[in-house]
């Protein structure tokens, strides 16, 4: 039998070819970030307001775009992310931009023996907890890093959208909501660039929305909000309609893209 150990391994080796692939990519918009354009959406902007000179702790931060919009937004940042080559570009782009965030290349379940400062802001956002196999460990991190009075933020695919197989031609309702099951999928390219020919090999795991607010609240984080929303920032799932930039829709609108969840620590 296979253990998550196995199962990171993979999913590491799978990030760390994509890393120079998504960072030559259109969607990532090198180019213009490196200019000044943020890579944030509006869902967490809003929601975090003005950063400037608070802490923040970005867990699975990809090769940092994200984490240094945060600092040139005035934030404290330190990103993490267990891909060696996603933590290489990243110490390169904030050296290159000139910015002050650190990166440490850790598991998030690993983050507490590398991290003992506590955090404003921990935030997280797009394509995470899907490879997580259990969000308990995931929320002990989260409340562990955060002060007293602190914020975590996270806007994710909603879970109803990972119950599609996409692989198949329509996508079929394939997983279920709260899968404990691991899901293995192989297939070349990868959502930031289908035509790219690196084999992406990855163990997922579908978490429902009850689990993800259990294990916060199990922590002893308070719920500010869970927000459904019908579109999403990205099109990373086909046969969406764009539009308005940055805004992706179904055609039906049946189920939601993407939740955004707010939550304090008392
Ligand atoms: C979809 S990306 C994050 C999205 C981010 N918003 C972006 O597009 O820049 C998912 C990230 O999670 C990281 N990751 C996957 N499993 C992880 C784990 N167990 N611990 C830490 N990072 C992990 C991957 O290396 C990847 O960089």
């Amino acid at each position: 039998m296979k253990d998550n150990q196995y199962y990171f391994d993979v999913n590491r080796k799978t990030w760390n070819k994509r890393v120079a692939l998504h960072a030559k990519s259109d969607m990532y918009k090198m180019d213009s970030f490196k200019k000044g354009a943020t890579s944030l959406m509006h869902y967490e902007i809003e929601a975090l307001g003005d950063v400037q000179g608070k802490s923040l702790l970005h867990l699975q931060c990809h090769f940092g775009q994200d984490t240094l919009s945060w600092s040139r937004r005035g934030a404290k940042c330190t990103g993490i992310d267990i891909s060696e080559e996603g933590i290489q570009l990243a110490i390169q782009l904030n050296s290159e931009l000139n910015l002050d965030a650190e990166f440490i290349c850790c598991n998030v379940y690993d983050v507490n023996n590398f991290i003992d400062k506590k955090f404003d802001i921990v935030f997280t956002s797009y394509g995470t907890i899907g490879w997580l196999p259990n969000l308990k460990p995931w929320a002990k991190v989260i409340a562990s890093r955060l002060n007293s009075g602190g914020v975590f933020f996270m806007a994710e695919f909603h879970p109803i959208v990972w119950m599609f197989d996409y692989l198949e031609k329509p996508p079929k309702l394939r997983y279920g909501y709260n899968q404990e099951e691991v899901i293995y999928e192989e297939y070349s390219g990868t959502y930031a660039d289908s035509e790219n020919e690196i084999i992406s090999k990855e163990y997922g795991w579908n978490h429902g929305l009850g689990e993800v607010i259990s294990a916060l609240t199990k922590e002893g984080l308070v719920i500010e909000y869970l927000k459904e929303h019908d579109e999403s920032p990205y099109q990373v799932l086909p046969d969406l309609t764009k539009v308005e930039a940055n805004k992706y829709v179904t055609k039906d609108k049946l189920y939601p893209l993407i939740f955004t969840l707010k939550v304090t620590k008392p």
